[in-house]
């Protein structure tokens, strides 16, 4: 149930099972009444202002506008195609999941109204391969939008087209970047494209694609039934609308919860998810998902949950998934953690993030091991350095800027773990180079 702080508005109506079939999303939200409104009589301009007017962001990570994404779609009658992104698969992002499960209709709306602002025939749901249970979901509710005629040829005899495919990926987290989620559509291995061209000028099949996170496309029917005004007296002028946050970590009630946009970070963490477990205090957060840059808890607290103040504070709200640290976690194991999923899910297409990953999480292990010296710190920092901003696709970053940040912040913590590591361990005697001039010459 709805907790006092959350403004529901995608997640309206979302305990009630109902929602997830036709007839419920009708009864419950006046279903499909905005897509008819649209399909019948409003002119593809009309729905893209619409959306343009919102300032509705995308809420798969990067946060570029929506409506003007869509106005960069060249007009005329070639092939182009709508992609929503439901790959889902960053380390704290789970409200996707929750959005297709309980109101698959409203996702199939808003995908159907924006491809008409975009004259867009084909559409796609590429969604995460682990993702079964929604996808079955999905499956059932396209099915009962083409039977009702929302989809397909001649929606409700307006002699507007859309085709739309549920797609299921195959477990692959960069498959949810937006260029290798083309190639894996197009039946080959998922890796990112070299930008420009942009998929609004050339994506899937080398037509002009229009790709969108699964919230952002969920955002539209109401955008276009009630207007940009009403949209933006929700959030900040800079962040408008409802986020739906996923909370998760050392928190009692993780899960995920729809605020206005500006909601304080401390009401998300302390009022929405109940605050740290008995006994213990917040540490750091990531305040959006496993690639954002982590914010002490004193940092953070008092900021806006928006995208303009966690950028102001050097992070990102990226999908808008809280992780909590507390006190019990060693940020040095986070750290490593972070960066072995980040090396683990590398294309290995370029070389800074295949070679930077690896790197990095060998010297964290070092670190962790007791192996390494406060020397080795600079090095971890100036390879996150090296990596940032010279890959093909932010993969890599998404693992040095979380990580350059925790040995920033938290550099006397990775001391100790160091110092403690060593006097377990001892440093390994295969480690130790021998630079004695007898052992010079030996070698010679
Ligand atoms: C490695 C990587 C993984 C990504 N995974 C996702 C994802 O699972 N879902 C998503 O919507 N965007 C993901 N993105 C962002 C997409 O590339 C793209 O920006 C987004 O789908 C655009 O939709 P939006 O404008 O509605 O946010 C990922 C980006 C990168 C670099
Ligand atoms: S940054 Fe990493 S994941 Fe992205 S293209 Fe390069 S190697 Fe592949």
């Amino acid at each position: 149930m709805p907790h006092a702080l959350e403004t529901r508005v995608l997640l309206e109506h979302a305990e009630d099972p109902r929602l997830a079939t036709l007839q419920g999303y009708k009864e419950l939200v006046d279903g499909y009444s905005t897509l008819e409104k649209a399909y019948r009589s409003m002119e593809q301009d009309e729905v893209l202002k619409a959306l343009e007017d919102s300032g509705l962001r995308g809420r798969g990570g990067a946060g570029f506008a929506m409506g003007k994404k869509a106005s960069f779609l060249p007009r005329g009658d070639m092939e182009k195609y709508l992609c929503c992104n439901a790959d889902e698969s960053e380390p704290g992002a789970f409200k996707d999941r929750e959005l297709m499960q309980r109101n698959p209709h409203q996702l199939i709306e808003g995908i159907a109204i924006a491809a008409l602002a975009a004259g867009i025939g084909r559409a796609f749901i590429f969604i995460r391969g682990e993702y079964d249970r929604q996808a079955d979901i999905l499956d059932a509710a396209v099915l009962e939008a083409y039977e009702a005629g929302y989809l397909g040829e001649d929606i409700l005899g307006t002699h507007r087209n859309l085709e739309l495919v549920v797609h299921r990926g195959a477990g692959a987290y960069i498959c949810g970047e937006e260029t290798a989620l083309l190639d894996a559509l197009e039946g080959k291995r998922g890796n990112p494209r070299l930008k420009p061209p942009f998929p609004a000028v050339q994506g899937l099949y080398g037509g002009p694609t229009l790709i969108n996170n699964v919230e952002t496309l969920s955002n539209v029917p109401r955008i276009v039934a009630k207007g940009a005004d009403w949209f933006r007296q929700y959030g900040t002028e800079q962040s408008p609308g409802t986020k739906v946050v996923s909370i998760s970590g050392g928190v009692r009630r993780p899960g995920n919860y729809e605020i206005s946009l500006g909601l304080p970070t401390r009401d998300l963490i302390y009022e929405l998810a109940g605050g740290p477990l008995p006994g213990r205090s917040v540490k750091a957060i990531y305040p959006g998902g496993s690639s954002s840059p982590v914010l002490t808890a004193a940092e953070a607290m008092d900021l806006p949950y928006s995208f303009e103040a966690m950028a102001e504070a050097g992070s990102m709200l990226g999908s808008g998934s809280v992780i909590v640290a507390d006190d019990t976690v060693s940020i040095p194991h986070m750290a490593l953690r972070t960066a072995r999923f980040y090396h683990h899910e590398s294309c290995g297409k370029c070389t800074p993030c295949r070679e930077g990953t690896n790197w990095t999480v060998k010297m964290l292990e070092r670190v962790v091991r007791g192996e390494a010296t406060p020397m080795d710190l600079d090095i971890i920092s100036s390879v996150q350095e090296n990596i940032m901003g010279h890959c093909l696709c932010v993969l890599g970053d998404s693992m040095a800027m979380p990580v350059s940040a925790m040995v920033r912040k938290f550099r006397g913590e990775f001391e100790q773990v160091m110092a403690a590591g060593e006097a377990e361990h001892g440093i390994d005697p295969h480690l130790v180079v021998d630079l004695s001039p007898e052992a010079l010459g030996a070698a010679s």
